[in-house]
């Protein structure tokens, strides 16, 4: 594991040293969108986010590396023709399974047994991250849908992304377990950027006072800054596009969360995250930690 990994850091340093122009080269941020609980809104989030950074003409891929229930590819109705599972399996080029989803929206999808292979063949999963660094800035954002709690892929990827956002509902059940995470990430890495998401409130208060609450509670008790993004309403739009199929952003376009999510969206794009080393730093990180 050691050697490959040392293998990796070598060729991705000697990468980054010959780079001709930095000018020209675009960043790729890895976002990871986490939550403590599982069924707060995760996975309608990170599609209707992506969507929404794509109509502020970013360029978008996500990553479904939610072990066992991986379901973008369901929101979206449409069936992956290869996965990462099979793209290892059939020794594919990472291109060959991306995904083309609406409006231009990039995705890949895990695949059953991308778990197992996450945890035990440490050369299958080098090749694959080595192909992934091969779209360094050929998208600006690549988000990755994790799966609830902290298992041990999720620790990883949560721990190597630039930013993390968090997804919690203002239940009670929902907010201790997202608070159990940040504790976690934050014991193994308090330069982690986590930004907090109130989704299915009842009103804006209900939204203010949970991200107030959490909030407050992280920087007293953890020493943790972790900053709101943003609410979102319980809305009766998510289930129904989710029925059919079609991105919340684009069936209702008008709704009161597709709305949040957009100012949700600004209020991202507005925050002066520094930039680690994106992509590749995810990679290397990944290796590392
Ligand atoms: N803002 C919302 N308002 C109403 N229902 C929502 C909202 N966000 C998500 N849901 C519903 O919650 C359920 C779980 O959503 P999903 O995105 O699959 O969660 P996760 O990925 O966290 O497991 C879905 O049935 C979805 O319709
Ligand atoms: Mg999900």
């Amino acid at each position: 594991m050691l050697d490959q990994a040392n293998q990796l850091r070598e060729k991705m340093l000697i990468k980054q040293s010959d780079k001709p122009s930095k000018k020209t080269v675009k960043k790729t941020r890895v976002l990871a969108i986490a939550s403590g609980k599982g069924g707060v809104g995760k996975s309608n989030f990170a599609l209707n986010f992506g969507l929404s950074l794509i109509e502020q003409d970013k360029k978008v891929l996500i990553l479904d590396v939610d072990m066992g229930f991986a379901n973008i590819d369901v929101l979206l109705d449409q069936i992956p023709r290869e996965t990462i599972a099979s793209m290892i399996e059939k020794d594919l080029a990472v291109r060959d399974i991306i995904e083309k989803g609406p409006n231009g929206l990039l995705f890949i999808s895990g695949g059953n047994g991308f778990n197992e292979l996450f945890r035990m063949d440490d050369h299958k999963l080098h090749k694959f991250f080595q192909e992934l660094a091969t779209l360094q800035g050929e998208v600006d954002y690549i988000i990755l849908d994790t799966g609830a709690g902290l298992s041990y892929e999720n620790l990883r990827f949560i721990l190597a992304a630039d930013d993390v956002i968090l997804v919690t509902t203002p239940e009670p059940t929902s907010i201790t377990d997202a608070y159990s995470v940040v504790k976690m990430v934050h014991g193994k890495d308090p330069n982690v950027h986590m930004k907090l998401v109130v989704n299915q409130c009842v009103s804006i208060k209900e939204g203010q006072q949970t991200a107030d609450n959490f909030t407050q509670a992280a920087a007293q008790f953890l020493g943790k800054e972790i900053g709101a993004l943003g609410s979102i309403p319980n809305d009766l739009h998510v289930p129904e596009a989710v029925k059919k199929q079609q991105p919340l952003l684009l069936v209702y376009p008008n709704s009161e969360s597709a709305v949040a999510i957009r100012q949700l969206t600004g209020e991202f794009l507005h925050l002066r995250v520094p930039y680690k080393l994106g992509l590749k730093g995810f990679i290397m990180k990944i290796f590392f930690k």
